[in-house]
């Protein structure tokens, strides 16, 4: 999209932004080349492809793929789809297999790399020396690999991109936030794991609704007040909105992340497990863990905050644990996929009390994501009329009160929790993935003509 067409519909400076990027057909199009063609996208985590041969299928933007492990151990992702006529090569949501046969000519593709010269070259075509003469040449029909993969503490990451800058660029010092959802709640580097499945659901929403409420959207306490007001947490008292003090929005300008967390601390910190004390045997686990995270921490500086990692992932650190991906499926259609977090160690009978927990919070059937569903829902229903759509939407709230935060390098903050400054810190980075820029361009590692500066307000806030 030309700078013209992007200046028409995302005004970051003024705080507003078109509905047509929400509802138009053309737009999402090229939302899908641009932005989920080259940017890193979340596929899985390690702990779902434990064994040689496992496989989990996963989504980048629309396109299916298989995150699989060879009998050598390493991780590949791989597009699913048959080289010969597209049908997918593998229908399931994960299992163990060392070929994948295509259901509808049988083309098969190993993932075995000690057997073939690369996972997913093509292995058996039927009918290769009699119809085919032996003259098909089945290296190069074997499955497409990502251009780049990338396992960062158990979650593996890809992108179609070779240029793509190494993922640790592309999320900056926002990692320390995606570490502290990651990391065992003992404080030790990673020690987590995917709890059972994938909760997987469509919403009628445009994927972008979900992506900037979980950027950062502290105003929307209202729509979970029934949660709050029956008390959603185990122990049914306390409310999901009670926050510590010094909680703000940070947002990462330069990269399009952003969320709500801490200022970097040395001392408390918050693992929530107070949320359990109706399970004495959850409230123990949580207590011990606490201990020893207080030792493991001690005398270090730790972060925690939840948000969105551009584009689609989100996360939160604390109960319920969780990442979320929001797929897009059409500019109308988003589908869900939520993955619960558990530390790997934790007795059966805690890991069961907080898959309740995280059904009952959590998706479809969870109090409080239906709130935001609805949301999300209406919203996209409400921005497609022709009238309708004429209408910007307004990010306002906090314009122009931001302003570096250097303990976060490349954050901006504004000393407030509610704001829709990150918001715009993502829309911005959309705008800028959606003109084309080159990734010398889009790292800052040179201006583009056309960038504009975030607006921070310079003075007293
Ligand atoms: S489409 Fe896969 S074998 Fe023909
Ligand atoms: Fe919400």
């Amino acid at each position: 999209m030309t700078l013209q067409d992007i200046h028409s519909l995302v005004d970051v400076e003024n705080g507003t932004g078109s509905r047509e990027i929400f509802v138009d057909h053309d737009i999402y199009r090229e939302e899908l080349k641009q932005v989920f063609g080259r940017a890193w996208l979340f596929i899985g985590h390690e702990s779902q492809v434990p064994n040689p041969d496992d496989f989990f299928v996963s989504r980048m933007g629309e396109e299916s793929v298989i995150l699989t492990r060879d009998r050598q151990g390493e991780l590949h992702v791989l597009l699913n789809t048959c080289r010969h006529r597209g049908m997918k090569v593998c229908r399931y949501d994960e299992g163990n297999t060392r070929l994948f046969t295509c259901p509808y000519h049988a083309w098969s593709y190993s993932t075995d790399g000690e057997l073939v010269s690369k996972p997913g070259e093509l292995v058996g075509v039927p009918g290769f020396k009699t119809h085919y003469h032996g003259q098909l040449d089945k290296q190069e029909w074997g499955l497409i690999h990502v251009a780049q993969m990338r396992n960062y503490r158990g979650t593996i990451w890809a992108t179609w991109d070779q240029n793509a800058p190494p993922l640790e660029d592309y999320l900056g010092s926002f990692s320390l936030w995606l570490d502290s959802a990651l990391n065992h709640r003992d404080g030790r580097e990673g020690g987590s794991v995917v709890l059972v499945g994938v909760q997987k659901w469509r919403t009628k929403c445009n994927w972008k609704f979900p992506a900037t409420n979980f950027v950062g959207d502290a105003a929307h306490g209202v729509s979970h007040k029934s949660v709050n007001m029956v008390g959603i947490s185990p122990s049914a008292s306390g409310r999901r909105d009670e926050r510590p003090k010094d909680h703000y929005a940070f947002g990462w300008p330069d990269l399009g992340h952003g969320g709500l967390g801490f200022t970097p601390r040395l001392e408390e910190d918050w693992v929530q497990g107070d949320v359990f004390t109706k399970y004495p045997e959850v409230s123990k686990y949580f207590g011990e863990v606490y201990a020893t995270r207080k030792k493991n921490l001690e005398g270090k500086t730790h972060y925690q905050g939840k948000g969105t990692i551009f584009p689609n992932m989100s996360f939160h650190e604390e109960q319920p644990r969780t990442i979320i991906v929001s797929h897009p499926n059409g500019p109308e259609e988003t589908e869900f996929w939520r993955f619960y977090l558990v530390d790997e160690d934790a007795p059966d009978h805690v890991k069961d009390t907080l898959r309740h927990y995280y059904m009952t919070y959590s998706g479809p059937g969870g109090m409080t994501e239906q709130d935001d569903l609805e949301n999300w829902a209406y919203a996209t229903e409400a921005s497609k009329g022709a009238i309708s759509r004429q209408f910007p939407y307004n990010y306002q709230q906090g314009l122009g009160w931001s302003e570096p935060f250097d303990e976060y390098p490349g954050a901006v903050w504004c000393g407030n929790l509610v704001t829709e400054q990150n918001q715009l810190v993502w829309l911005k980075r959309w705008s800028e993935f959606m003109q084309g820029w080159e990734w010398e361009y889009l790292m800052h590692e040179r201006v583009h003509p056309d960038a504009r500066a975030f607006p921070l307000k310079v003075g007293d806030k």
